[in-house]
């Protein structure tokens, strides 16, 4: 679901092809982004247009990516890397390079390119100092960010029901400019106390969401599940209604079957997933990314 809302097409044997260019470090799936320099079905034709290019820069690596169906032994792997070493001018630097190229082979043709790796930073997010038994996995937490955003860091977001800040702190590792909100003062400070641990500056606001009147790009909707926080489908209501008059997109996420709930309050539902929790516990999430029919919304409000 998460490739589906950011390239609005799903990978295939772990590889996806696009034209939308996001930082992989948005996103807890995406290991690489590898910017394509030149393609051949002949390997010496592709060495011949990496010379032609002439690049040169200082302190490069090369990186040999084996994606699916690439039967290359190390020692032939090795081979290739030397022979694209060769045609790039300057010095390598295998441990903190400038730059990192790399060559792979998929589907009969050899591929040349940028490559840029996920940055693993956020995984410092599990210490986070204040956790509470209702708050969401960063993985979870880390793709409602890239799923909401659709990658767009500029993409202004509100974590509605931010709890301990777990969303949040996805958020701002990757860039994004997010503010949080939560009825409960004990989890407003913690989050704020996460968040001020990583030395992020985000606002959350100790409120019922109904109160906030600042329009976003997206929202995030972690809502209560009732079994560590109170719920009713009046107060999921008011959670999605209020939401929806502060954005046009939402993702929303909650243990119950709320479907019926999120059309009645005139949100189109674009995608959805479950997410089944590890371990022993029958734990599932739903996940639904919605966004607003405008003449449905503009009616409520003006009836109300
Ligand atoms: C499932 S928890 C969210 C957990 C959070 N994502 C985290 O990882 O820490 C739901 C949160 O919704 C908050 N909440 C309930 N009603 C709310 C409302 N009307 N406005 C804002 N927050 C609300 C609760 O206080 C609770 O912290």
């Amino acid at each position: 679901m998460e490739s589906r809302q950011i390239f609005d097409k799903e990978e295939r044997n772990k590889v996806l092809f696009s034209n939308v260019k996001v930082d992989p470090s948005i996103s807890p799936f995406i290991k690489n982004r590898f910017e394509i320099i030149a393609s051949s079905e002949n390997y010496p034709e592709l060495l011949k247009t990496i010379q032609g290019k002439n690049i040169r820069v200082e302190g490069f690596k090369v990186e040999y990516l084996k994606l699916d169906g690439d039967a290359a032994e190390r020692p032939e792997r090795r081979e290739k890397l030397k022979d694209i070493g060769y045609r790039i001018d300057g010095f390598p630097n295998f441990n903190n390079p400038s730059i990192t190229y790399a060559i792979c082979h998929y589907q009969n043709l050899w591929y040349f390119g940028v490559l840029t790796k996920q940055n693993t930073a956020w995984l410092k997010h599990n210490k986070k100092p204040c956790s509470f038994s209702n708050s969401i996995c960063m993985i979870i937490a880390k793709t409602l960010v890239s799923m909401a955003s659709t990658g767009k860091t500029d993409n202004n977001l509100l974590d509605v029901c931010c709890g301990v800040g777990t969303i949040m702190l996805e958020a701002c590792i990757s860039g994004f400019n997010i503010e949080g909100c939560d009825i409960n003062a004990k989890t407003c400070q913690h989050s704020r106390q996460n968040l001020a641990h990583f030395n992020y500056t985000s606002t959350v606001y100790c409120s019922d969401v109904k109160y906030l009147d600042k329009k976003y790009g997206a929202a995030i909707i972690d809502l209560p599940y009732n079994l560590f926080s109170y719920s009713t489908d009046s107060i999921t209501e008011n959670i999605i209604e209020s939401t929806a008059k502060l954005t046009g997109r939402i993702v929303i996420v909650s243990i119950s079957d709320i479907g019926t709930i999120i059309k009645k309050s005139g949100l189109k539902i674009h995608d959805f997933c479950t997410v089944q929790k590890r371990g022993k516990s029958k734990f599932t999430r739903k996940i639904w990314v919605c966004e607003k029919e405008h003449s449905a919304i503009e009616m409520k409000i003006n009836q109300n």
